[in-house]
């Protein structure tokens, strides 16, 4: 991460490390060409903790690139993040956000492979969300004259991490059969595009009933999310599946270690489970933790099945596999451009409607990936006669600011 202000330590260059994303907290007044708008929390809690400021524009340092931002990724994760659900959370004030598309500006010393005007995207640790972004070379990539922008920021994140785990971890081939929780979401729908790129592979997802309608094509089976999906996968598929793939950690992991046919490999990557109310739950953090089953690693050998976890951002940003990443863009892309998959994006929101879009992806509405797009202009606020109460208020903070009656209507793309 590029250096604005303060020296920063080596440990800054690491998500999982205390200090990474740690952003100095000088807001400048505005009329300044240096700087720039930016989404920042201000602290681990509720959808008040964030904010669209001015902050210093970064400037490249060596090896890095900088990017002038036009759209970014918004994940399940930075939900997590915004409540402080997560290991080892960094320190805030901070600028969210781990991936962005946009174009080059500048490059600092020493930094090759990309001229200034590339089409890109790129993985920042933390940061994402602004108008612009330095991040090393080695997270930038490339991309092919016909992605839009909005199609990159929805691109790297789920791709990546749907090939790695059917690919890389899990050796998906002709045949096999795969389940995926949230069937619906980012990841779930790369991981259906990409599954449809190997002949006669069943996928068996769950989501929100509403949903099904348009993802049927690219689900094979569909269940909502409160059946038993057990049950359901075992009257279509006796002796179970293949490949698991599970994003609610302690929730599932019995059930599905149970499904797996012999040589079959389960793969615990998030913990969307750990969510509930609009603020971080030390309730249903302990419930889950409690919840996880123990794995005896006896039985595994005895029932030929194979347990595995995957985190791309550890990866990336702690673990130095970014040549590896690199070639799965690369066949990612060459993917893209044989019309294979293409990214599913499910609404557009400015920066300053932040807040609407993380409540959109609590609420469970989203189908396929939301984005922030730089360069909208906030949709004027409508008045909120509506008297339900979302998933995301059972345990709402107060709100600052005048808006709290109010709602925007998404662009849908
Ligand atoms: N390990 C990695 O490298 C990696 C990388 C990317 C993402 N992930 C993980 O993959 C999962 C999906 O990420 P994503 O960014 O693609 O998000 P997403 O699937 O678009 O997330 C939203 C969907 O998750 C489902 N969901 C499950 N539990 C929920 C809860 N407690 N609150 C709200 N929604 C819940 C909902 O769908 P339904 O109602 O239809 O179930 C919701 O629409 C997350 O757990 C994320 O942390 C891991």
């Amino acid at each position: 991460m590029a250096k604005e202000g303060a020296e920063k330590t080596e440990e800054t260059e690491h998500m999982i490390e205390k200090d990474a994303g740690k952003e100095p907290e000088t807001v400048l007044s505005s009329g300044n060409a240096k700087e720039m708008r930016a989404v920042v929390l201000s602290g681990f809690g509720g959808l008040n903790k964030l904010r669209v400021t001015k902050k210093a524009m970064p400037e490249p340092q060596e090896g890095e690139v900088k990017v002038r931002v036009k759209a970014c990724g918004l994940n399940f994760l930075d939900l997590m993040v915004r409540q402080g659900n997560i290991d080892n959370p960094p320190k805030t004030p901070l600028v969210p956000g781990f991936e962005c598309s946009g174009i080059v500006e500048a490059l600092g010393e020493n930094t090759k492979e990309f001229e200034i005007g590339d089409r890109v995207m790129a993985f920042v640790n933390y940061g994402a969300w602004a108008e612009v972004v330095c991040t090393p070379a080695e997270f930038v990539y490339k991309i092919p004259d016909d992605m839009t922008f909005t199609e990159a920021a929805a691109f790297s994140m789920n791709f990546v991490a749907a090939y790695m785990m059917l690919f890389e971890v899990a050796n998906l081939r002709e045949g096999m059969s795969v389940l995926v929780h949230s069937a619906g979401g980012g990841v779930g729908q790369a991981v259906a595009q990409l599954c449809s790129t190997i002949p006669n592979v069943t996928v068996f997802g769950t989501a929100s009933s509403f949903k099904h309608e348009a993802i049927k094509d690219s689900v094979t089976h569909l269940f909502d999310r409160s059946v038993d999906y057990v049950q359901e996968v075992r009257k279509i598929s006796a002796d179970g599946v293949d490949i698991v793939l599970d994003c609610l950690c302690g929730e599932n992991t019995g059930k599905g270690l149970g499904l797996l046919k012999p040589l079959g490999t389960y793969i615990l990557y998030g913990s969307s489970n750990m969510v509930t109310g609009e603020t971080k739950s030390f309730f249903s953090f302990a419930k889950s933790w409690w919840q996880v089953e123990k794995v005896n690693p006896i039985k595994l050998y005895e029932e030929n099945k194979v347990i595995a976890g995957f985190s791309l951002l550890n990866l990336l940003f702690k673990q130095g596999r970014s040549g590896l990443i690199k070639t799965v863009v690369d066949k990612l892309i060459s993917l893209y451009n044989e019309k294979k998959i293409k990214p599913l994006v499910d609404s557009l929101w400015a920066l300053e409607e932040v807040k609407e879009a993380m409540q959109r992806i609590h609420d469970r509405g989203n189908i396929g990936k939301l984005i922030l797009d730089v360069e909208k202009s906030p949709t004027p606020l409508m008045a909120n006669d509506s008297t339900e109460t979302s998933e995301a208020g059972e345990e709402e903070e107060d709100h600052e600011g005048d808006n709290d009656n109010k709602e925007r209507m998404p662009f849908i793309q």
